[in-house]
């Protein structure tokens, strides 16, 4: 038998309604922000990643998947969110719309990564993006929203951690001093990080390898060399978050596994298994670094199937819908009454089953009482001439005589 590659999930019955339970509950949070959707192609051209996440990301480096399509155009298929979101705004001139603009996305992202626990090679992820806005009043409100998130889904115990990476400005002095203390030890770091020194060393305390991980224990950190602007940024985010009431921790060691980033970065991180359910931050360069004029924004995803491991783990009695009614019917005019009124209580609304065996009345009974039927409404012969039948509430036990009418049905279940 085929079976699915490696790191994918197949979504089933059993958990979908569980999704859909979820995401509406999340899309209800970021439209109460004004936050309106947008879809972007699974694939972009590659260099859209290349340029945005940076050259130099594990992302780019290692997880990509990338392959030339037929026409010879290197085409990769979307690792992350944000990158094409941004070209998109830009393609279609969404920046001429009254700023900032608040978009939000639902979409499946692909990286080849080392499968193991809530780490997949397709995974979904909800995420927001505001543009426009160089406040700290944007940030604040970003990670308010995602808080929000947590909140309606019932999920406790998840920590908020914050730090500042900087602009290009304090940024550029830091790596100096960052450069001096890894270049003590460069020849025992991976190839990877070696090939990082001099493009992009802030990348090297993002390595997941065992022997960088020690070697970077007590490396400089970015927050202690901000300048004046990154500085007032910082402390102004930390203080409202104060105001709005919500902890946080700070961090010095988020530096975020993508490039664009700038000013404050944030992750939510789940205290039991410890894995970041959310993660974001500020990237006030990626507009333009696609060609647009100077934008700032800020934005942030949740991996989906992280999510629900929490969610699941919290709200236990989430029950799937059940259907409304199952109409028993045998015999050639009692089953054509059965599709009658099936149909136009479908239409209604209602979730309605129906024999479609030509199955006895015992086993009609059986399969009824296996899908969790909430009523049984009997049609036989004298239900038909007399066009009365019973209607029987399967949990309490309850019966009620109705007309074989739609209106009266529906009145009685
Ligand atoms: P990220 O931190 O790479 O950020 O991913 C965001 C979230 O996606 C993670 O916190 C995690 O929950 C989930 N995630 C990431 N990789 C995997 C994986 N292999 N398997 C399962 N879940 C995963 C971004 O992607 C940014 N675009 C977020 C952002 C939006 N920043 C600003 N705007």
């Amino acid at each position: 038998m085929i079976q699915k590659p490696k790191g994918t999930k197949d979504l089933l019955p059993s958990e979908s309604y569980k999704w859909q339970k979820v995401e509406s509950k999340v899309k209800k949070v970021l439209e109460s922000y004004n936050f309106k959707e947008i879809r972007v192609p699974v694939f972009e051209h590659t260099e859209l990643f290349q340029r945005g996440v940076g050259e130099t990301t594990d992302v780019v480096q290692k997880e990509m998947y990338t392959f030339n399509d037929k026409g010879g155009r290197s085409i990769t298929l979307r690792p992350e969110g944000t990158a094409g979101v941004v070209r998109a705004f830009l393609e279609n001139g969404i920046g001429s719309l009254p700023s900032p603009v608040k978009l939000w996305y639902n979409m499946g992202m692909y990286r080849y990564e080392n499968v193991q626990k809530g780490r997949l090679r397709e995974f979904h992820q909800i995420g927001a993006e505001l543009i426009g806005s160089k406040s700290y009043l944007a940030d604040v409100d970003t990670i308010l929203m995602a808080n929000n998130i947590f909140e309606e889904l019932n999920i406790p115990n998840i920590k908020l951690t914050i730090n500042s990476i900087g602009c290009p400005k304090c940024r550029s002095e830091y790596q100096k001093i960052l450069r001096e203390f890894i270049g003590k030890n460069l020849d025992k770091y991976c190839d990877t990080c070696k090939t990082r020194f001099e493009k992009n060393p802030m990348r090297i305390l993002d390595c997941k390898e065992k022997r960088c991980k020690e070697l970077n224990i007590g490396a400089p950190m970015m927050i202690d060399y901000l300048c004046d602007e990154c500085k007032e940024h910082f402390e102004n985010v930390k203080s409202m978050l104060n105001v709005a009431g919500l902890k946080f921790e700070i961090d010095p060691g988020i530096v975020r596994g993508l490039d664009y980033y700038t000013k404050t970065v944030f992750e939510f991180i789940d205290e039991k298994s410890g894995l970041t359910v959310l993660g974001g931050g500020r990237y006030d360069g990626l507009v333009e670094e696609f060609g647009g004029q100077s934008t700032p924004a800020v934005g942030f995803a949740t991996g989906v199937e992280r999510l629900m491991e929490i969610y699941n783990e919290y709200n236990k009695d989430v029950e799937d819908k059940k259907p409304d009614l199952y109409i028993l019917s045998l015999g050639e005019l009692e089953n054509k009454k059965a599709l009658e009124l099936s149909l136009n209580l479908r239409k209604a609304g209602y979730i309605v089953e129906k024999d479609i065996f030509e199955r006895s009345f015992k086993s009609q009974m059986k399969y009824a009482d296996k899908i969790g039927a909430k009523n049984l409404l009997v049609i036989g012969e004298n239900e038909l001439n007399s066009n009365i039948a019973k209607i029987k509430n399967m949990k309490s036990g309850e019966e009620k005589e109705v007309k074989l009418l739609v209106e009266d049905i529906k009145n009685n279940i």
